[in-house]
């Protein structure tokens, strides 16, 4: 029997070793972890319960047969996360460089087929040479049964990419279909066509870093949500990060433990608004003072700053927040923070997670390049998400609210639940000037007749009560109360039952 023991012994240490010593120094002389080591780091100790230790390729060309590496290139199995189910595949490219083959496929696809089954997350690790060149259509038709897994799975489990080393040409559209992409700061890449296809056809000179680097893809394509320094912080920020999540689509969102008040008052937020209408504040300077222990996981930080979207947690659930940015563009909507906030959402009302939103709010951006660029059909995204999501909705307007940004922006018009408004809101189809000077053009010229003018609409509109009389504010509330308010109006929500009309899927504007 100890034989028989010790064989098992000696194939899953050779299983563990995946592509040998000289491969993993390799790897760690990058500033790169292993497949195992991450998912060591990731998930609770002593959590992880591997599948498929022992499978191998079944290729017989370009002399694969005699090279056969147990695992085939990546780990996979389940675990727990701060005591809650994950599944998890993590690929190693000590093995064939990470590159997928049928049976690694096989292997993920698996695992999503259980995490859909058993109603827990997805976190895929991604560091790969992409299609394992030996297998040819074999490899291809792995993918393609990755990504219909992707399709099937979205909206039914979290699915969670970490991006840690190569994912470049069809191998981008597995994470890409996922809910969440996270990247290591200069030793992951992603792109379609790498540099030397772009400089045969394009006759652009570029290194992968510039074009599919961290940086490229937080800040110019919002491929990524979000990028972290090394190996540790990522795993270590991935885990804060999966606390805010739940399971799965029929699951209420988590709750943890909370040592912050809810009756919490906040004198200082009496003076977040400046004097000046046009003065910035920092809207992140609300989302923490109203989040449990000022608890703000962002999402997507450095594209369209103008919106700020990510977790907190109130009473000990986590609340998805959407909120304009003052900061940044005046907080304007456009094209790319229509785009950003629509589908986080979308992600959060999949899931059963309750939006805040925080609005200051000047309208959308004018001009060719929004128009042209299809800000039409982007802002109707945003529109279209608030306007289906049924997850419970608290609006807070902080000060502008103009034109259709201000129906757009979770008003009560789009389901909100509960929308407050701050003393200094104004809820008017655009500012007082701007309105003066079109209906009052033939005043133009007397600069007192105006100001006169001007001064009567802001009078009339320049305040949140014509909207409150009207029923679409449902409270004027004191800044410093709106931790309180709004954790009570999210309460007030828990059992909130709305279903939209059935239908096999919309048609949101993509
Ligand atoms: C098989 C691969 C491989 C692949 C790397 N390896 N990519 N084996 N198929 N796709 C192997 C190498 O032979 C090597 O094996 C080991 O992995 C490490 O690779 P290196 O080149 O030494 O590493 P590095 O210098 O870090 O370069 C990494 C790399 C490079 C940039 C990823 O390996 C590379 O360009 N690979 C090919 C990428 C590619 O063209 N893939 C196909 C893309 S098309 P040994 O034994 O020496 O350790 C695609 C289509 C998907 O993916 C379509 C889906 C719809």
């Amino acid at each position: 029997m100890q034989d028989i023991l010790d064989e098992l012994d000696r194939r899953r240490q050779e299983a563990r070793m995946g592509g040998g010593t000289n491969r993993i120094e390799a790897q760690h002389a990058k500033g790169k972890l292993t497949a195992r080591e991450r998912i060591e780091l990731l998930l609770d100790p002593g959590s992880f319960e591997e599948w498929d230790m022992f499978v191998t390729h079944r290729c017989t060309d370009f002399g694969m047969a005699d090279t056969k590496m147990a695992g085939d290139g990546v780990v996979t199995g389940w675990g727990t996360i701060n005591g809650r189910m994950t599944y998890v595949f993590s690929q190693d490219f000590t093995v064939f460089g990470g590159s997928l083959s049928e049976t690694h496929a096989k292997k993920i696809c698996k695992i999503m087929d259980m995490a859909m089954r058993n109603g827990a997350p997805v976190i895929g690790i991604n560091d790969s040479g992409g299609a394992r060149i030996q297998e040819g259509v074999a490899s291809l038709g792995g993918y393609a049964d990755v990504f219909q897994m992707n399709t099937l799975a979205s909206g039914v489990v979290p699915q969670i990419s970490m991006i840690m080393g190569p994912c470049a040409g069809g191998a981008v559209y597995s994470p890409a279909m996922t809910d969440f992409i996270f990247m290591v700061k200069d030793t992951s890449y992603m792109f379609v066509t790498g540099p030397d296809v772009v400089k045969t056809v394009t006759n652009e000179i570029v290194t992968a870093e510039e074009l599919g680097g961290a940086k490229t893809h937080t800040t110019k394509s919002s491929v990524a949500d979000g990028a972290f320094d090394n190996d540790v912080e990522a795993l270590a920020s991935l885990r804060r990060f999966f606390d805010f999540l739940p399971l799965n689509n029929k699951e209420k969102p988590p709750h943890r433990p909370f040592f912050d008040s809810t009756d919490r008052i906040d004198y200082s937020l009496d003076t977040l608004i400046p004097d000046n209408p046009n003065k910035p504040y920092d809207m992140k300077e609300l989302i923490t003072r109203l989040a449990d222990e000022g608890d703000f996981f962002e999402l997507q930080e450095d594209f369209a700053k103008n919106i700020v979207t990510g977790f907190i947690r109130m009473e000990g659930s986590t609340v998805g927040v959407v909120a304009n940015q003052p900061m940044v563009l005046a907080g304007v909507l456009d094209i790319n923070s229509s785009r950003k906030a629509a589908r986080f959402v979308r992600f959060c009302d999949c899931f059963n997670i309750p939006i805040l939103t925080l609005v200051d709010v000047p309208g959308f951006l004018p001009g060719t390049s929004q128009e042209y660029g299809g800000v039409i059909k982007h802002g109707a995204k945003l529109l279209f998400a608030y306007g289906e999501a049924t997850v419970p909705k608290v609006t807070l307007i902080t000060r502008k609210a103009y034109g259709g940004a201000y129906d757009v922006m979770a008003s009560k018009h789009l389901r909100g639940d509960v929308n407050y408004a701050w003393p200094t809101a104004e809820i008017a189809v655009m500012g007082a000037k701007g309105a003066t000077e079109i209906l009052y053009r033939s005043e133009l010229g007397d600069k007192e007749k105006i100001a006169a003018r001007t001064a009567e609409y802001e009078r009339r509109f320049a305040n949140p009560f014509v909207a409150a009389e009207k029923g679409f504010i449902d409270d004027v509330i004191t800044p410093h109360s709106s931790r309180k308010r709004i954790a009570r109006a999210f309460a007030s929500l828990r059992n909130k039952d709305l279903q939209n009309p059935w239908k096999k899927h919309d048609n949101i504007p993509l």
